[in-house]
C-alpha cells in the first residue's frame, strides 16, 4: 500500500519586526494587554517590493525541496493554502510555478482560512495514497498585514495576525512506519461570518467593488473573538482524540502537538486538556504571531530545526478557524 511521508520542510518570514509597541503608534492597545490575552509579542510584515504572498511561499518552496534533495523539476503537483493571495485570480500557486520553472504541472488554490496547510495536506496525501502522483509540494503563505485594519476600530484582530510562509515536500512510500497515518476535515458554515471578510466578493448589488465599500469597512476582517474563542477549544480536543482514535492511539502516545497558532491560551487549554508536557507542544506564536494557513508548516519546520521531530515519533497537526473549519493529521514520523 502506498502512503505519503513528508520529506522536507521550510519557512520564510519577512525581516520587517513589528513588536506589540510598535502597533501602540497606530491603535489604543498595550504590549501588556495583547501579551495577556493571545501571547503573541512580535509579528512580521512584509516588505512592499520585496516580499510578496508567492515569494515568501517560492523561498519556502526551495529550501524545503533543498532539505528533501529535490529540485522543483521533481515535483509532480503543487496544492497551495492561503486567503490573501496575489491577485484575486489566477491564485498565488500560478505564480510559484512559474516561478519555480514548473509549468505545465498543476496547481490547486485553496483557501480554508487556518486549515488551509491541513486541507492542503490531506489533499497532496489523497493524491499520493491513489498513485496519481508521487511527489508534492504544500504550501501555505499569508500577507495579512495589509488586510487588517490597523485603527483602534480594528484593534481585536489586527493585533492577532502576522505575514509568513511554510512549506512541506511530501512523497510516496511504502513504509507505513514513517508516514502520515490519517487526516481528518471538517466545517460548518453556520458560523461563517463570525470570522470573515466580506469584499471584494459576488454578495453586492452591482459591481463587486465600489468606492463606498472602502468607507464601509467591507474588507476589513470581522471577527466574533468570543465565539471562535469557544468553539475552537471545543473542535481542537474532538478532531484530535478523532486522530488518534481512528489509528488506535490515545493521548499519551502522542510525541509532539502542531497546533495552528491562533492564541497561547486556546494552545494552553488544548495542551491542559490532552495531558500534554509544556515541550510536547509547539508554540512560536509570541514571535510570528497568527499567520493563517503559514502558522502550522512554519512552527512544523522549526521544530524539524530545533531536533524535536525524532524518527519514528508520533506527531499530531490541529487545526481552527474560519468557516468555521477544524482539522488534523496524525503522522508517524
Ligand atoms: N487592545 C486593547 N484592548 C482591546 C483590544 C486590544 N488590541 N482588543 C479588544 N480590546 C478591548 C475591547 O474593546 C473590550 O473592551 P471593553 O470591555 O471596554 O468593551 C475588552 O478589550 C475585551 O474585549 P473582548 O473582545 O471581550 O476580549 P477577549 O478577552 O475576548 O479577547 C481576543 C479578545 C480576540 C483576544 C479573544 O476573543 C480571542 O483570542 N479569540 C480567538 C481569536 C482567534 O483565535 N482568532 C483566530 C482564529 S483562527
Amino acid at each position: 500500500m502506498t502512503h505519503s511521508r513528508i520529506i522536507g520542510l521550510g519557512y520564510y518570514v519577512p525581516n520587517n519586526i513589528v513588536t506589540n509597541n510598535d502597533l501602540t503608534e497606530w491603535m489604543e492597545t498595550s504590549d501588556e494587554w495583547i501579551q495577556e490575552r493571545t501571547g503573541i509579542k512580535e509579528r512580521r510584515y512584509f516588505e512592499f517590493g520585496k516580499d510578496t504572498n508567492y515569494s515568501m511561499a517560492t523561498a519556502a518552496s526551495r529550501q524545503a525541496l533543498e532539505r528533501a534533495g529535490l529540485t522543483p523539476d521533481d515535483v509532480d503537483v503543487i496544492v497551495y493554502a492561503t486567503i490573501t493571495p496575489d491577485y484575486f485570480f489566477p491564485g498565488s500557486a500560478f505564480l510559484m510555478q512559474r516561478e519555480l520553472g514548473m509549468a505545465g504541472k498543476p496547481v490547486i488554490d485553496i483557501r480554508q482560512q487556518c486549515s488551509g496547510f491541513v486541507y492542503a495536506l490531506s489533499i497532496a496525501d489523497q493524491f499520493i495514497k491513489s498513485g496519481m502522483y508521487k511527489t508534492a509540494l504544500v504550501v501555505g503563505s499569508e500577507i495579512q498585514s495589509s488586510w487588517i485594519d490597523k485603527s483602534t476600530a480594528g484593534r481585536n484582530t489586527a493585533v492577532i495576525f502576522g505575514d509568513g510562509a511554510g512549506a512541506a515536500v511530501l512523497q510516496a512510500t511504502s513504509d507505513p512506519e514513517h508516514c502520515i497515518l490519517s487526516t481528518h476535515l471538517h466545517a460548518d458554515g453556520n458560523f461563517a461570518e463570525d470570522l470573515y471578510v466580506r469584499d471584494p466578493g459576488s454578495s453586492r448589488a452591482g459591481r463587486a467593488v465600489t468606492k463606498e465599500m472602502v468607507e464601509e469597512g467591507g474588507f476589513n476582517v470581522i471577527m466574533n473573538g468570543n465565539a471562535v474563542f469557544k468553539h475552537a477549544i471545543v473542535r481542537f480536543g474532538e478532531v484530535i482524540n478523532e486522530a488518534l482514535s481512528a489509528n488506535g492511539y490515545s493521548p499519551e502516545d502522542i510525541n509532539l502537538l502542531v497546533p495552528h497558532q491562533a492564541n497561547i491560551r486556546i494552545s494552553d487549554y488544548v495542551r491542559q486538556q490532552m495531558g500534554l508536557a509544556e515541550n510536547q507542544v509547539i508554540n512560536n506564536i509570541q514571535r510570528f504571531g497568527n499567520t493563517t494557513a503559514a502558522s502550522i508548516p512554519i512552527a512544523l519546520a522549526e521544530a524539524w530545526e530545533m531536533g524535536k521531530l525524532k524518527d519514528g515519533d508520533l506527531l499530531c497537526l490541529a487545526a481552527f478557524g474560519s468557516g468555521f473549519t477544524w482539522a488534523s493529521a496524525l503522522i508517524r514520523w
